[in-house]
Protein backbone atom coordinates (compact mmCIF):
# COMPACT_ATOMS: atom_id res chain seq x y z
CA UNK A 1 0.00 0.00 0.00
CA UNK A 2 1.19 3.20 -1.31
CA UNK A 3 0.39 5.90 1.40
CA UNK A 4 3.58 8.52 0.67
CA UNK A 5 5.86 9.53 -1.89
CA UNK A 6 8.25 11.70 -2.92
CA UNK A 7 8.38 14.28 -5.89
CA UNK A 8 12.23 15.09 -6.68
CA UNK A 9 11.16 18.95 -6.68
CA UNK A 10 11.13 21.82 -4.56
CA UNK A 11 8.54 23.55 -7.24
CA UNK A 12 5.66 24.58 -5.32
CA UNK A 13 3.67 24.52 -8.31
CA UNK A 14 4.17 21.23 -9.22
CA UNK A 15 3.83 20.11 -5.62
CA UNK A 16 0.30 21.34 -5.85
CA UNK A 17 -0.88 19.92 -8.77
CA UNK A 18 0.29 16.62 -7.89
CA UNK A 19 -0.91 16.92 -4.13
CA UNK A 20 -4.70 17.93 -5.79
CA UNK A 21 -4.65 15.01 -8.15
CA UNK A 22 -3.69 12.19 -5.59
CA UNK A 23 -5.37 13.41 -2.30
CA UNK A 24 -8.62 10.98 -3.39
CA UNK A 25 -6.07 7.93 -2.92
CA UNK A 26 -5.12 9.69 0.74
CA UNK A 27 -1.59 9.79 -0.60
CA UNK A 28 0.66 12.19 0.67
CA UNK A 29 3.59 13.98 -1.54
CA UNK A 30 6.79 15.01 0.20
CA UNK A 31 9.06 17.70 -1.89
CA UNK A 32 12.73 16.31 -2.13
CA UNK A 33 13.50 18.74 0.45
CA UNK A 34 11.25 17.84 3.58
CA UNK A 35 12.26 13.80 2.23
CA UNK A 36 15.78 14.93 3.27
CA UNK A 37 17.20 14.82 -0.56
CA UNK A 38 18.80 17.55 -1.85
CA UNK A 39 19.92 16.41 -5.17
CA UNK A 40 20.21 18.48 -8.58
CA UNK A 41 21.53 15.65 -11.16
CA UNK A 42 22.91 16.57 -14.65
CA UNK A 43 19.90 16.29 -16.72
CA UNK A 44 21.89 14.57 -19.48
CA UNK A 45 18.83 12.82 -21.26
CA UNK A 46 17.86 13.43 -24.90
CA UNK A 47 14.57 12.43 -24.34
CA UNK A 48 11.69 13.77 -21.48
CA UNK A 49 12.09 9.85 -19.97
CA UNK A 50 15.45 9.75 -19.71
CA UNK A 51 15.42 12.93 -17.68
CA UNK A 52 12.47 12.08 -15.26
CA UNK A 53 13.92 8.87 -14.65
CA UNK A 54 17.66 10.48 -13.88
CA UNK A 55 15.37 13.01 -11.42
CA UNK A 56 13.90 10.52 -9.93
CA UNK A 57 16.29 7.78 -9.70
CA UNK A 58 18.68 10.15 -7.44
CA UNK A 59 16.15 10.86 -4.74
CA UNK A 60 15.33 7.10 -4.94
CA UNK A 61 18.65 6.18 -4.50
CA UNK A 62 19.13 8.62 -1.36
CA UNK A 63 14.96 8.33 0.31
CA UNK A 64 14.61 4.40 -0.70
CA UNK A 65 10.97 5.75 -0.97
CA UNK A 66 8.60 5.58 -3.61
CA UNK A 67 9.76 8.51 -5.75
CA UNK A 68 8.33 10.50 -8.86
CA UNK A 69 9.73 13.41 -11.10
CA UNK A 70 8.31 14.95 -13.76
CA UNK A 71 10.34 16.33 -17.44
CA UNK A 72 8.21 18.68 -19.87
CA UNK A 73 9.16 20.78 -22.40
CA UNK A 74 7.23 22.32 -25.32
CA UNK A 75 8.20 20.17 -29.24
CA UNK A 76 7.49 22.12 -32.13
CA UNK A 77 6.66 20.21 -35.58
CA UNK A 78 8.06 22.50 -37.77
CA UNK A 79 10.99 22.68 -35.96
CA UNK A 80 11.44 19.04 -35.79
CA UNK A 81 10.23 18.74 -32.18
CA UNK A 82 12.53 21.42 -30.87
CA UNK A 83 13.28 23.24 -28.57
CA UNK A 84 12.02 19.54 -26.99
CA UNK A 85 14.15 18.31 -23.77
CA UNK A 86 16.36 21.89 -24.37
CA UNK A 87 13.16 24.24 -23.68
CA UNK A 88 14.48 25.75 -20.32
CA UNK A 89 18.11 26.48 -21.60
CA UNK A 90 16.58 27.58 -25.21
CA UNK A 91 17.01 31.06 -24.21
CA UNK A 92 17.91 33.17 -20.95
CA UNK A 93 14.14 32.95 -19.07
CA UNK A 94 11.69 35.77 -19.74
CA UNK A 95 13.13 35.42 -23.18
CA UNK A 96 12.09 32.13 -24.54
CA UNK A 97 8.93 33.85 -26.34
CA UNK A 98 10.47 36.29 -28.25
CA UNK A 99 13.22 33.86 -29.68
CA UNK A 100 10.49 31.46 -30.72
CA UNK A 101 8.49 34.21 -32.52
CA UNK A 102 11.52 35.08 -33.80
CA UNK A 103 12.47 32.15 -34.89
CA UNK A 104 8.74 31.22 -36.15
CA UNK A 105 8.24 34.51 -38.04
CA UNK A 106 8.19 33.04 -41.63
CA UNK A 107 6.15 30.05 -40.71
CA UNK A 108 2.48 30.00 -41.84
CA UNK A 109 -0.42 29.59 -39.71
CA UNK A 110 -1.31 26.08 -41.01
CA UNK A 111 2.14 24.57 -40.25
CA UNK A 112 2.51 26.04 -36.96
CA UNK A 113 0.89 23.50 -34.78
CA UNK A 114 3.21 22.55 -31.47
CA UNK A 115 2.60 19.74 -28.17
CA UNK A 116 3.85 20.52 -24.44
CA UNK A 117 4.90 17.21 -23.66
CA UNK A 118 5.66 15.26 -20.35
CA UNK A 119 6.60 12.52 -19.08
CA UNK A 120 6.59 11.12 -15.21
CA UNK A 121 8.93 8.83 -13.53
CA UNK A 122 7.93 6.51 -10.88
CA UNK A 123 10.23 4.45 -8.88
CA UNK A 124 9.95 2.15 -5.82
CA UNK A 125 11.56 -0.76 -4.79
CA UNK A 126 9.72 -2.96 -7.71
CA UNK A 127 11.44 -1.07 -10.93
CA UNK A 128 10.26 2.03 -12.72
CA UNK A 129 7.45 3.25 -14.62
CA UNK A 130 6.69 5.57 -17.05
CA UNK A 131 3.68 8.24 -17.73
CA UNK A 132 2.82 10.64 -20.52
CA UNK A 133 0.68 13.53 -20.98
CA UNK A 134 0.94 15.78 -24.08
CA UNK A 135 -1.33 19.14 -25.29
CA UNK A 136 -1.45 19.88 -28.86
CA UNK A 137 -1.89 23.35 -29.66
CA UNK A 138 -0.19 26.15 -32.00
CA UNK A 139 2.40 28.86 -31.40
CA UNK A 140 0.70 32.04 -32.23
CA UNK A 141 2.04 35.20 -33.71
CA UNK A 142 2.32 37.25 -30.64
CA UNK A 143 2.25 37.11 -26.99
CA UNK A 144 -0.39 37.29 -25.15
CA UNK A 145 -1.66 36.93 -21.49
CA UNK A 146 0.15 37.23 -17.98
CA UNK A 147 -0.78 34.19 -15.94
CA UNK A 148 1.31 30.82 -16.19
CA UNK A 149 5.55 30.31 -17.18
CA UNK A 150 7.67 29.63 -19.91
CA UNK A 151 6.12 29.91 -23.39
CA UNK A 152 2.43 29.82 -22.25
CA UNK A 153 2.25 33.53 -23.92
CA UNK A 154 2.82 31.89 -27.35
CA UNK A 155 1.11 28.69 -27.09
CA UNK A 156 -3.04 28.47 -28.58
CA UNK A 157 -5.58 25.91 -27.26
CA UNK A 158 -8.17 26.59 -28.87
CA UNK A 159 -8.70 30.89 -29.02
CA UNK A 160 -6.60 31.03 -26.14
CA UNK A 161 -3.25 31.46 -24.80
CA UNK A 162 -2.35 29.10 -21.84
CA UNK A 163 -1.25 32.64 -20.48
CA UNK A 164 -4.87 33.80 -20.64
CA UNK A 165 -6.14 30.46 -18.65
CA UNK A 166 -6.37 30.95 -15.17
CA UNK A 167 -4.54 27.92 -13.13
CA UNK A 168 -7.57 25.30 -12.75
CA UNK A 169 -8.53 25.68 -16.34
CA UNK A 170 -4.87 25.01 -17.66
CA UNK A 171 -4.73 21.69 -14.98
CA UNK A 172 -7.38 20.30 -16.87
CA UNK A 173 -5.79 20.16 -20.35
CA UNK A 174 -1.77 20.52 -19.49
CA UNK A 175 0.53 17.78 -20.40
CA UNK A 176 1.40 18.07 -16.63
CA UNK A 177 -2.24 17.33 -15.75
CA UNK A 178 -2.73 14.29 -18.12
CA UNK A 179 0.37 12.62 -17.13
CA UNK A 180 -0.57 12.81 -13.54
CA UNK A 181 -3.88 11.49 -14.11
CA UNK A 182 -2.28 8.69 -15.87
CA UNK A 183 -0.11 8.13 -12.70
CA UNK A 184 -3.22 8.19 -10.29
CA UNK A 185 -4.54 5.32 -12.14
CA UNK A 186 -1.27 3.73 -11.80
CA UNK A 187 -1.04 4.62 -8.07
CA UNK A 188 -5.13 3.38 -7.48
CA UNK A 189 -4.55 -0.09 -9.16
CA UNK A 190 -1.36 -1.09 -7.36
CA UNK A 191 -2.96 0.31 -4.13
CA UNK A 192 -5.51 -2.80 -5.06
CA UNK A 193 -8.42 0.08 -5.93
P1 LIG B 1 10.80 21.39 -16.47
O1 LIG B 1 10.25 20.07 -16.85
O2 LIG B 1 10.10 21.98 -15.29
O3 LIG B 1 12.29 21.38 -16.35
O4 LIG B 1 10.43 22.40 -17.66
C1 LIG B 1 11.19 22.51 -18.84
C2 LIG B 1 10.87 23.80 -19.57
O5 LIG B 1 9.81 23.56 -20.49
C3 LIG B 1 10.42 24.97 -18.72
O6 LIG B 1 11.50 25.73 -18.27
C4 LIG B 1 9.58 25.76 -19.69
O7 LIG B 1 10.40 26.57 -20.50
C5 LIG B 1 8.96 24.68 -20.57
N1 LIG B 1 7.65 24.29 -20.06
C6 LIG B 1 7.30 23.10 -19.47
N2 LIG B 1 6.00 23.08 -19.11
C7 LIG B 1 5.52 24.30 -19.47
C8 LIG B 1 4.22 24.90 -19.33
O8 LIG B 1 3.25 24.33 -18.80
N3 LIG B 1 4.11 26.15 -19.81
C9 LIG B 1 5.13 26.84 -20.38
N4 LIG B 1 6.35 26.34 -20.52
C10 LIG B 1 6.55 25.07 -20.06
Amino acid sequence: MINKLVMATNNANKLREAREILAPLGIEVLSQREAGADCEPDENGVTFAENAVIKAKAVYDTVHMPTIADDSGLCVDALDGRPGVYSARYAPKGQECAKLLDEMKDIPDDERSAAFCCTIAYIDENGTHTMNGECRGKIGFEQRGTNGFGYDPVFLYGEKTLAEMSADEKNDISHRGAALRCLYQFLKERNGD
